[in-house]
């Protein structure tokens, strides 16, 4: 193997940056050339690369977003989308290709592996952390912490004018990062796609609260379960509380990616380089157990990542 791709797909995530950069430096040590495509999958409909160097990705370890850009690509999803993309890595003799994305970026690559002789390896990086096959993704830390700093702050309105908040967070159709930054901002309730909604719940949940004296209170909501704020309004409307919403959005995705999140790229980079080398095909690396491991690339594509459902139980007893 000579010549190795790299492309960044999907949603930014903070740390993209640093497994870039640790796949072009490990690929370099290994005596391999490393060609970045542009714009996620866009840059292989195009054929829009550079040719990335140890001095190129200089610099980046803490930035957030990605060198390489990124984008959701149509084409390629579309009819012969993926041949079109096989082609650009046959001309480019790319024989070993890493995407750095979620589960959607996957699902591309899967299709991807069944047109092209390049061997493929994912490497997980989503603030959304719902890929299967690694407890953790990059940057699923660095937004944990971003949305809890934010969380923080917004807890001192909602304390001193005896407010209630619900704040929604990212993740997309899951509840990973809503249990966790629930969980550690003390939230009063936390909502979550995977556990049906019961308004009924959260009202008595707050009642209860008002009951034992708490004047105010946070409520950690996933943007899957629906309309926060109508649920704002509901809440309002059977109890006396000052209900306010506050969507925290893209500021999730952004900032200089956390330590763990850098190590995180790092260990991945270096899995991810020593898998094409021993010529595995169709793999993704993550982390299981405290451990770097890789599984196929297919199996995790077709499977749901479970919730760890402890959490919010453990959660809600600390919220007591
Ligand atoms: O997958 C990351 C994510 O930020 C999700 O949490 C969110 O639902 C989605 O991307 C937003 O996507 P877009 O950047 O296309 O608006």
């Amino acid at each position: 193997m000579k010549t190795i791709g790299v492309v960044t797909s999907g949603g930014d995530a903070p740390g993209m940056n640093a497994a870039i950069r640790a796949v072009v430096r490990i690929a370099y040590s290994k005596g391999l050339n490393v060609l970045g495509f542009e714009k996620g999958w866009e840059g292989l409909m195009s054929n829009t690369f550079r040719e990335l160097t140890p001095r190129s990705v200089g610099g980046i370890i803490n930035l957030g977003g990605t060198i390489l850009l990124t984008s959701r690509c149509q084409e390629f999803r579309a009819k012969n989308g993926t041949k079109k993309a096989a082609e650009t890595l046959d001309l480019n003799n790319v024989e070993g290709f890493v995407v750095i994305g979620g589960d959607g970026s996957f699902k591309g690559a899967c299709e991807l592996s069944n047109e092209t002789d390049a061997l493929i390896v994912g490497i997980p990086a989503t603030i959304d952390n719902d890929v299967f096959g690694t407890d953790e993704t990059i940057g699923f830390d660095t937004a944990v912490n971003t949305a809890v700093a934010e969380i923080d702050k917004i807890r001192d309105t909602a304390i001193s004018h005896e407010r209630i908040f619900i704040v929604e967070v990212m993740g997309r159709t899951r509840g990973f990062l809503a249990s966790t930054v629930g969980l550690t901002v003390g939230a009063e309730v936390i909502l979550v796609p995977e556990e049906k909604y019961n308004i009924e719940e959260t009202l008595k949940t707050i009642k209860a609260n008002t009951a034992k004296g708490k004047r105010s209170g946070i409520i950690v909501a996933a943007e899957g379960v629906g309309d926060t704020q109508k649920l704002a309004e509901e809440i309002e409307k059977h109890t006396d509380a000052d209900v306010k919403l506050s969507i925290l959005g893209y500021v999730q995705r952004g900032g200089n990616p956390t330590a763990r999140s850098r190590l995180l790229a790092s260990l991945f980079a270096d899995e991810a380089v020593r898998l094409l080398l021993q010529e595995q095909r169709s793999r993704i690396v993550g982390l299981q157990n405290g451990k770097i491991t890789n599984i196929d690339l297919k199996k995790s594509c077709e499977t749901r990542k479970p919730l760890d459902l402890s959490l919010l139980k453990l959660a809600r007893v600390l919220a007591t």
